[in-house]
């Protein structure tokens, strides 16, 4: 828990409750303001309303539950309602435009449309959304236009850096706050509003529209970057039969690299980094800088080859015959402690595979009501044993703690033949290879 600001309790509204949004507003309760959350979604309103989670994030259910008992958290799709408020957090969703790279800014516009008309008296807006640098300063443009407060209705951004799965401990103890801000006043607000943090000791960072929405792409792009080096280090490491596990090992002691984000394996995936990764090469493009980032493309390619090799290593596996053989895929999340399938590489490897003719069993502790509805075709099962029976390959493709807890002996008896496929270094190849499975890991030795 963060200590109380002694602040002004700050009447708020959140545009948009996914995940950024419904954290965001229940973190902002917790931290004493009075809050109401905007979504156009009626059903998501009235489960939020009951302090509900619509998504598996831990801890949020709590928080959001606290919330709304204290009276100090609502939710409604009624846009009027964000009158008396006095800060306008924009949460919606920018997922990457179909049939181009670039962001989709049509939810984060509408938003702004929605949201305007309501601005009479002086306000701040503040973004939260990940955007093409030099989307602030025309949101803020519309506001003057728009808003009946005119020049009166303020524009921030203040990036999220939060990550799904430690959604409310990043949110209520993040490692920065960031405030993009046009005039001490603005930024008076802000520290208002996150009083309880700085409080804590939270260190601010105040900077121009422009940074603050570029710092939140540009983590995006540092930590695809180094996912994918990491991936092209365990490719070399295959043709060479050395050992990617010990080499992130050996390199994770050096402070200088650190051992964080250092997991090779089937690739990096959800509703961020690889939208990310792409819309920053669009918006550089048009900025005449497209040359400067042509490496992004690169990682994105990595990336993407990181999937290819999964499934040519268990089609390897099969003898290059896949059509009618079982494969149980241990994963649907895009990573663990998650429900979201969203460019889940575990859900891609399983939907090729599937889509090639092979009897997919897949089993992911969170995931399955997503990834069935993602992909309706896929066959679940209930749990790692129902999914592995018969199977003639295992791919463990999410990193899940429950999967590194699998007892290899006990469910040797359950495959049919007892191959396994460890697209995230989760599992033990010694433990293995001695209980018997032919152990293989992209770009660990002996696979
Ligand atoms: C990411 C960032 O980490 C957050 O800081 C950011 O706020 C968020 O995007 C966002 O833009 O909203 P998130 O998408 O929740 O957070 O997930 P990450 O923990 O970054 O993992 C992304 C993907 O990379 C996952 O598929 C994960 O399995 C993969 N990964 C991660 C690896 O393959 N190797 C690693 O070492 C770490």
């Amino acid at each position: 828990m963060l200590p109380s600001g002694d602040g002004r309790r700050v009447r708020i509204s959140v545009i948009g409750t996914g995940y950024l949004g419904a954290t965001h507003a229940a973190c902002l309760a917790a931290c004493g303001h009075d809050v109401v959350g905007v979504d156009s979604d009626p059903e998501r309103v009235a489960t939020l309303s009951q302090g509900r989670a619509p998504f598996h994030e831990p801890g949020l259910a709590d928080m959001l539950l606290r919330g709304v008992d204290s009276g100090r958290l609502t939710f409604t799709s009624d846009c009027a309602r964000v009158e008396d408020a006095d800060v306008h957090f924009l949460c919606v969703g920018t997922p990457q435009k179909p049939g181009s790279h670039g962001a989709d800014l049509s939810a984060l516009e509408a938003a702004v449309t929605a949201l305007a008309p309501y601005l009479a008296r002086p306000t701040l807006v503040v973004g939260k959304s990940t955007v093409p640098v030099g989307t602030a300063a025309r949101i803020g443009d519309r506001l003057c236009r728009e808003a009946p407060a005119g020049d009166r209705a303020g524009i921030a951004w203040n990036p999220e850096f939060l990550r799904e799965g430690h959604a409310v401990k990043d949110s209520l103890h993040p490692d920065r706050l960031v405030f993009g801000v046009r005039s001490d006043e603005d930024d008076l607000v802000l520290r208002e509003v996150y009083a309880p943090q700085i409080k804590d000791g939270v260190p601010v960072v105040r900077t121009d529209l422009a940074t603050a929405e570029l710092a939140k792409v540009s983590a995006n792009v540092m930590l695809a970057a180094r996912i994918s080096l990491v991936n092209m280090l365990a490719e070399v490491c295959e043709a060479s039969d050395a050992d990617v596990g010990d080499l992130t090992r050996i390199l994770g002691r050096d402070d200088r690299i650190g051992s964080k984000f250092l997991n090779p394996g089937v690739g990096f995936g959800g509703g961020c980094l690889p939208k990310d990764t792409r819309a920053f090469v669009a918006r550089a493009e048009e900025l005449g800088v497209g040359a400067a980032v042509r490496v992004l493309r690169e990682i994105d390619a990595i990336n993407m080859r990181q999937r290819a090799r999964t499934i040519d290593k268990a089609v390897s596996l099969l003898g290059g015959r896949v059509a009618g053989r079982r494969i149980a895929v241990l994963g649907a999340a895009f990573k663990a402690d998650s429900d979201d399938v969203r460019d889940s590489p575990a859900l891609d490897v399983a939907a090729t595979l599937d889509a090639r003719g092979a009897a997919v069993r897949l089993y992911d502790p969170k995931a399955m009501p997503n990834a069935v509805r993602a992909w309706p075709g896929l066959a679940g099962g209930d749990g790692v044993e129902d999914a592995c029976r018969d199977a003639d390959v295992v791919l463990v493709l999410t990193d899940w703690d429950e999967f590194r807890g699998i007892d290899p002996v006990a469910l040797a008896d359950v495959v049919r033949h007892p191959r396994v496929v460890d697209g995230r270094l989760v599992l033990d190849p010694d433990k293995w290879r001695a209980a018997g499975w032919d152990f293989h890991a992209l770009g660990r030795g002996g696979s």
